[in-house]
């Protein structure tokens, strides 16, 4: 029988080494080049990490071939259609679905950490009224670390499980406090007879003066906006937050890390960028030439919401947030321009031979921009709403890491291509 290893072999010295075969639940086998450097001198090399495994994992599984996505081993389909985002908080973090009472406790916990401390609000006031939530978000989470320093260590379980608690806690709260301070509007304080979403979308749109109405349709399309965003296993921002905590840096500091790369455009940063796209497209008589400009590869314009690292596939994501945009628009009697556009573009896009051979499909954020519209929320908040719903994957990724054993700090190796070695050369000979 063929041994489960693969041979690597320096052709220059003749030198072979074999290295072990690993087989996860699912997915591509990898092999472990742990021993590389050692046995052969040699770094392995891969820029943009596209053959790389960075870590193993228990949490998320995707299958990019196929449109798969597992939380837990559980199929985000029968998530969204059965679960909503706290029990998935909880399924994520403790990898196991709740009893009744023990969704019902952790709902309590979290209900019970969504006030944050006063001393942040005068954070608020040091921003530019023009700044993008984003850049508060990133601050404001990252100063988080200045006020809860009794859940710092991170070496504790449960101080690492009071830091994500407040973390689920307290990120709408921060959220909607980013985009009252914008708008020059006073801070909500959370209710506790709200659900998550629900108090979210007070704190967003609420005012002190008059009983705010929770409109169901726009609580539950966002709490599955919220679901849908969870965890998606080893991406940019989440490898931000897995490098950074492996610095041993405290859970705040890292999240903030990850919150600062979700932000631009090719990650989370995209959900905003379509509607802007869209918006620009004005009319579908134009989108052959949008379509034309992403093809030219002299243009560095891109069809925003389209392509994924991973999926080479329709996103399973998007397929449940497009349907749930029929819905929404649908139960709120409302009818979106941009909405019959989007759908116009990914129908010429998938009939395209570029988009085609290179299994370019919508991914999650191409139609969530929609259904966020269609509940209120002003495009510069689409990324914040990202960042409150993966929230849960960085920190539930960080724990894992920080509860391995032999925990190592991540650091990567270069191929040095710049000057050879020279001498200094003093100024006045130069
Ligand atoms: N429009 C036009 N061409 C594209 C697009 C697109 N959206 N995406 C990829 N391509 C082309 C790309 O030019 C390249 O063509 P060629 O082989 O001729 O050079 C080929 O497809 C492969 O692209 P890549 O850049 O090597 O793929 P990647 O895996 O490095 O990038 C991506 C993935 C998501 C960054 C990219 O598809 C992209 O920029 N998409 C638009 C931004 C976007 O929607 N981002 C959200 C990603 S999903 C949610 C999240 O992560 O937050």
């Amino acid at each position: 029988m063929a041994k489960d290893t693969v041979t690597i072999t320096d052709n220059a010295t003749g030198k072979s080494i074999e290295v072990p075969v690993l087989r996860g639940t699912h997915g591509p086998p990898v092999f472990d080049v742990g021993t590389v450097y050692k046995e052969l001198g040699m770094f392995t090399f891969d820029p943009g990490f596209t053959s790389t495994g960075s870590c193993e994992s228990t949490i998320t599984f995707i299958d990019g071939e196929e449109g798969i996505l597992l939380y837990r081993g559980y199929p985000i389909e029968q998530l969204a259609e059965q679960s909503h985002f706290l029990e998935v908080c909880y399924l994520l973090w403790y990898g196991r679905l709740p009893s009744a009472q023990e969704l019902s406790d952790f709902e309590t916990i979290i209900t019970h950490h969504t006030m944050v401390h006063e001393g942040l609000r005068d954070f608020y006031a040091g921003f530019h009224r023009g700044a993008h939530p984003m850049a508060i978000m990133v601050g404001v989470v990252g100063a988080l670390s200045a006020f809860y320093h009794d859940s710092l260590d991170i070496h504790d379980h449960r101080s690492r499980e009071i830091s994500a608690h407040r973390l689920i806690a307290k990120m709408p709260t921060i959220a909607a406090w980013a985009y009252r301070y914008s708008r020059g509007e006073p801070f909500m304080y959370p209710s506790n007879k709200l659900g998550y979403a629900e108090n979210f979308l007070r704190m967003m749109f609420g005012f002190p003066t008059e009983e705010y109405e929770i409109n169901p349709v726009a609580a539950k399309a966002l709490d599955l906006i919220f679901l849908l965003h969870a965890d998606h296993e080893q991406n940019a921002s989440t490898s931000t937050v897995r490098l950074a905590g492996s610095s041993q840096a405290n859970p705040f500091a890292c999240i903030s890390a990850g919150v600062g790369t979700l932000w631009g455009p090719a990650h989370g940063g995209a959900n905003e960028a379509v509607i802007e796209m869209l918006e620009e497209i004005e009319d579908a008589r134009n989108i052959s030439k949008f379509v034309a400009k992403a093809k030219d590869p002299n243009d560095p314009f891109r069809l925003m919401g389209f392509g994924h690292r991973v999926y080479k596939h329709y996103d399973p994501r998007a397929k449940i947030i497009r349907k749930s945009c029929y819905d929404v628009l649908d139960a709120l009697k409302l009818d979106d321009p941009l909405f019959d556009i989007a759908l116009k573009l990914e129908e010429i896009a998938l009939k395209d031979e570029y988009f085609v051979e290179r299994k370019l499909y919508p991914n999650v954020d191409f139609y969530s921009g929609i259904i966020q519209r269609a509940i209120g929320i002003p495009t510069n908040m689409f990324t914040v709403i990202f960042t409150i719903g993966r929230t849960i994957g960085w920190i539930s990724q960080w724990n894992e890491m920080i509860g391995e054993k032999g925990l190592k700090i991540g650091r990567p190796r270069q191929l040095y291509t710049g000057e050879a070695t020279r001498d200094y050369v003093r100024i006045d000979r130069r």
